[in-house]
């Protein structure tokens, strides 16, 4: 590929299996996007070890040694700036973060979540999905606006949801999607594909792919 590739940071607190499908989107030669560094504010975060293992930076940014949102954000803003993101990818990091912190990263701060938003904001969302009855499950990829789980949505896939589900067999199969819908929402933004419009993103001028199916 021709050109810079876009400097990415991911922010992780725990697994890393997001982070995983980053790391190896990013192995193709041809990928529009690099990953600088990892930064999880658990120091154990098996995460950690995933980056480290690709030679990719490794940092811990640990919440509990800052006295409040406000400090460990700025602490974090200082951390993920050091290596000049042209994106942050929140990939499965489970701390609120302050508006100061989503105001810096304006239109370059996306997240993944497990459900389809604006249904299930917030945690325990498998386990929500099924207890409403719904037939329909998903993820979704949105940039980040300062209230929970919310923001302009990039892309979303769905899944059904099986009578015999428990949430251990419908997050496996979420999970998958995850790792296919988080890194291509961070090519489509790395070739510059993607624009905000108000509440809406456009992907290449179009309404985004807000239904994208699962292979
Ligand atoms: C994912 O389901 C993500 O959507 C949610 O937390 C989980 C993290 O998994 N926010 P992993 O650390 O990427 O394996």
């Amino acid at each position: 590929m021709s050109g810079k590739k876009l400097r990415v940071v991911v922010l992780i607190s725990g697994r890393g299996s997001n982070l995983q499908a980053i790391i190896d989107d990013a192995t193709d030669p041809g990928c529009p996007f690099e990953l600088c560094a990892v930064i999880s504010n658990r120091p154990r975060a098996a995460g950690l070890e995933r980056a480290r293992q690709a030679n990719i930076t490794a940092r811990i940014v640990d919440h509990t040694v800052h006295g409040s949102r406000e400090h460990f954000d700025a602490a974090l803003v200082e951390s993920i700036d050091a290596f000049e993101p042209g994106l942050v990818v929140l990939a499965g990091f489970m701390r609120v973060l302050t508006t100061d912190f989503v105001d810096h990263y304006e239109a370059r701060l996306i997240n993944i979540h497990p459900s389809l938003l604006p249904e299930f904001p917030g945690l325990d969302t498998h386990q929500r999905a099924i207890t409403s009855g719904a037939r329909v499950h998903g993820a979704s990829v949105h940039f980040v606006s300062s209230t929970l789980d919310s923001g302009p949505l990039i892309v979303q896939a769905r899944v059904p949801l099986l009578a015999t589900d428990d949430v251990g067999t419908l997050a496996a199969r979420v999970l998958e999607q995850e790792h296919r819908i988080l890194p291509q929402a961070i090519r489509w933004f790395a070739e510059g594909r993607l624009a905000i419009r108000g509440e809406r993103v456009t992907l290449d001028g179009k309404p985004a792919l807000l239904d994208l199916q699962a292979n």
